[in-house]
């Protein structure tokens, strides 16, 4: 039997998507850190799902429901295959990564004590920042902070200096979801074991772009959202080492969670349903499967440095114009090509709002990092992210937007 011949170009991977193909194939879609579009194998799968499959999961003692199960209970297996992970109940499923990280930092909160320390980045998402303050609060940890370099990578002197045995949660993006860069998190990951802390990764972008192996990265905890990887939005999950998942407090409680009940008190099942509680989005959760079969269709190195091959471009534009200040490392090392910018005299929403005129999606805003942001002194950047179905021709749309919005409002 002949093996398929994997998609090579953004061309043959577009072809796949009925948003570019239908009433949107005017559209040149550059927001995809934010979410990605769908493949017809995702949606197929969602619509077939309830119009033939639907039943309840894991209660059912009839054939729909017991299919339903194994289908939804497979994606648990493949996501520890496409993560590397050792075994099926090191995933678990959740909304995505907010909820992920919530549930994570929430489930630390008996482990955190006054005068101990949570170290993050400057760089976070405020997924990965919001709920740490939270249990910070709660539990009178303190939080400590990586700065960056003026190059924008992750001040790695600083942070040797910041480990220290005080340090009991160490929490990192693999990759910026503004700048775009691949934080040299094994290093991190490391040295925050040395100091016997838990490392938690928001994998949001990373998985997107990089074949994750969490036993290689030797991390505890891995993050990420379905929706940014072309499956659904409302699922998502974490992997988590299984010894680790057992030192986690469920952050809810419900059905399915449970082993027993009774009026005085409950027991939890081990990970990963103890924090899986009440009906989970099935139809998702299984489309988020196709989503991982269609993965396995495409060639991700070549298709991600025909992505880069696009960001380069425009970042050779940007730098042969007046005013902007280019939020992107000086080298493409350790860089997946999200491309955020800031110009002196026109407002990043300005910039959007003129593209989207032109058909053009990017996005303008904070883009929930407040905190680095300020970090950079500006309030807002332009981002455009391109991923594996962006073509030429939505680089030169964007760079024609760009053109026209300069002379018309700069
Ligand atoms: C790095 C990073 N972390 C976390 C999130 C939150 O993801 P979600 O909104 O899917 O929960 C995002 C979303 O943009 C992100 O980019």
């Amino acid at each position: 039997m002949s093996i398929p011949k994997k998609m090579q170009t953004p061309t043959e991977v577009r072809a796949q998507f009925p948003f570019f193909q239908d009433g949107q194939a005017g559209i040149h879609y550059l927001d995809n850190a934010a979410s990605s579009q769908k493949p017809s194998c995702v949606i197929e799968t969602m619509h077939r799902y309830y119009e033939h499959e639907h039943a309840n999961i894991h209660r059912g003692v009839y054939g729909l429901s017991e299919r339903a199960t194994e289908r939804y209970e497979g994606v648990r297996k493949q996501l520890a295959a496409f993560v590397h992970a050792k075994r099926a109940e090191e995933i678990v499923f959740t909304s995505g990564s907010t909820e992920s990280l919530n549930t994570i930092a929430f489930g630390l909160v008996e482990k955190l004590h006054p005068g101990d320390e949570i170290l993050l980045t400057v760089a976070e998402h405020h997924a990965n920042l919001v709920p740490w303050q939270m249990v910070a609060a709660r539990t009178g940890a303190t939080i400590r902070y990586i700065p960056l370099t003026p190059e924008y990578r992750l001040d790695l002197e600083a942070a040797e200096k910041l480990f220290s045995a005080k340090t009991k949660v160490f929490a990192c993006a693999h990759i910026s979801n503004v700048l775009g860069v691949i934080h040299p998190i094994e290093t991190l990951i490391q040295a925050a074991h040395a100091v016997g802390a838990y490392t938690v990764i928001d994998g949001a972008q990373g998985i997107v772009h990089l074949d994750v192996n969490v036993q290689a990265l030797d991390c505890d905890f891995y993050v990420f959202s379905g929706h940014k990887m072309l499956g659904p939005t409302g699922i998502g999950g974490f992997y988590g080492k299984y010894d680790r998942l057992c030192e986690l407090s469920p952050l809810k409680g419900g059905g399915e969670m449970i082993e027993s009940v009774t009026l005085e008190r409950s027991t939890f099942k081990g990970p990963p349903h103890r924090f899986e509680a009440g009906t989970p989005p099935i139809a998702e959760g299984i489309a988020l499967g196709s989503a991982l079969d269609f993965y396995a269709q495409l060639d991700r190195p070549r298709l991600e440095a025909a992505n880069l091959a696009l960001s380069t471009q425009l970042v050779a534009y940007l730098r042969g114009k007046q005013g902007y200040r280019i939020l992107v490392p000086a080298d493409e090392k350790d860089w997946v090509g999200i491309v955020s910018f800031h110009h002196d005299r026109i407002h990043a929403h300005d910039f959007a709002a003129f593209a989207d005129t032109q058909q053009v999606c990017v996005r303008a805003g904070h883009h929930c990092a407040q905190p680095l942001m300020h970090a950079l002194g500006v309030t807002a950047t332009t981002r455009v992210s391109p991923y594996l179905y962006n073509t030429q021709e939505d680089l030169d749309a964007l760079l024609q937007s760009l053109e026209q919005a300069e002379s018309i409002l700069g």
